[in-house]
């Protein structure tokens, strides 16, 4: 009998990161699409890692993490947040901010349970938590201010709620949840039993005297909720996949039973590295002032240009919507820059399920100056 290969993913193809970046190296286009820095990795940084290749940092790592790195996490935690995090019960390292996402949701989500989905969403989300038989339920946030409308929130809870996710600031709005948003979403979890996992990636990327916020802050969310941070965005070193979850103590011990099943440990030099590197936190702390500028360079740049700049409030991703320039629907002008303008994006219909069209492409400012007036001049000929 021939095997039937039943995809337990029937709907998902190539991403269109994936597929944007092939198209920006097939047309030698510049590549503001996919999230990830364009200048090198801090040699201080490198050089600690080859020390501890050297020193024989070479086999398993504990399973929960290096004890150093996981120390370094709880003494960052304390002095972004004020926040007492116990290191061996309520961090774990992870291979990247994915991965802890994808543990997580494999540790919460059971077949038939809900979980919302705040739209436009990591591609990420929706398809992990079809894996593990959970139901999507995916509400719309809206250009330009994407704002959550918390009665409609309520509305879409149920008795089957069983997870909300966040991701805040948020990739690919850069919007940033204030305090009355974490509020109310406390007050949701509160009435309906559910948890949260909270994506938290671009923590340190907030601008304009925003601080660095995480949901952990919160008495009731710090009880119910799984962060997730990714040391690619922290490091500007998105290829190295290191990351980590924390959390209140019963939370982790389910999310450590699925993990050591999973990766089991992650990449035992770059660990000890990590955890020398971030003694000093000025290499956290200047974060948001680095991308600031970045920000502000294309937003100035683009200030007589066609496009209507949407500025983000957070992460390394700023929206451009080009209404004034044509109807097409976002995937097809996304292909029109990347062929004959020599750039490319991402749609924002991309992070919708239903690719919800709002003419905007988002673009990764998280490149070197001279990248972005490149950017500058290319988007302002269009
Ligand atoms: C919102 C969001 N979450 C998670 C991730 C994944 O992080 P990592 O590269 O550490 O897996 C990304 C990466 O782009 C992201 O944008």
């Amino acid at each position: 009998m021939t095997p039937q290969l039943h995809s337990k993913l029937p709907t998902v193809s190539t991403t269109i990161f994936s597929v944007m970046s092939g198209l920006a190296a097939q047309y030698r286009a510049l590549n503001l699409s996919q999230g990830f820095p364009d200048y090198p990795v801090d040699p201080v940084l490198i050089d600690l890692i080859t020390q501890h290749l050297q020193a024989g940092h070479n086999q398993y790592a504990p399973m929960t993490g290096v004890a150093a790195l996981r120390e370094r996490i709880s003494q960052k935690m304390a002095r972004v947040h004020g926040l007492a995090v116990d290191g061996d019960q309520e961090i774990t390292v992870t291979a990247g901010g994915t991965q802890a996402l994808f543990t997580a949701i494999a540790t919460l989500v059971r077949p038939g349970d809900e979980v919302i989905v705040f739209e436009p969403a990591y591609d990420s989300y929706a398809p992990t938590v079809r894996l593990f038989g959970g139901v999507v339920v995916p509400i719309r946030l809206q250009a330009p201010d994407f704002a959550i409308d918390w009665d409609q929130v309520r509305r879409c809870i149920t008795a089957r709620t069983r997870l909300v996710m966040v991701n805040n600031p948020n990739n690919p709005s850069g919007r940033v949840l204030d305090d009355a948003d974490v509020q109310q979403l406390a007050a949701v979890v509160a009435d309906s039993g559910a948890f949260v996992l909270s994506d938290e990636v671009y923590e340190h990327l907030v601008y304009d005297g925003r601080q660095p916020k995480t949901l952990l802050s919160h008495p009731l969310l710090r009880e119910r909720t799984l962060t997730v941070a990714s040391f690619g965005k922290l490091l500007h070193a998105t290829g190295w996949k290191v990351g980590y979850c924390v959390a209140a103590p019963d939370l982790m011990a389910e999310f450590r039973k699925v993990h050591q099943f999973n990766v089991f440990s992650v990449h035992t030099p770059t660990q000890w590295a990590i955890a020398d590197y971030l003694a000093d936190e000025t290499h956290y702390q200047s974060l948001s002032a680095f991308f600031q500028a970045k920000r502000d360079r294309l937003a100035a740049g683009l200030r007589d240009s066609r496009f209507r700049v949407y500025c983000p409030q957070g992460t390394y991703f700023m929206n451009l919507d080009y209404r004034d320039i044509s109807d097409a629907p976002e995937a097809e002008f996304a292909q029109t820059l990347v062929r004959e303008h020599g750039i490319a994006t991402i749609p924002l219909s991309a992070f919708y399920h239903d690719s919800y069209n709002q003419h905007c492409l988002r673009v990764c400012f998280a490149k070197r100056d001279a990248t972005l007036d490149q950017a500058v001049a290319l988007l302002n000929a269009v």
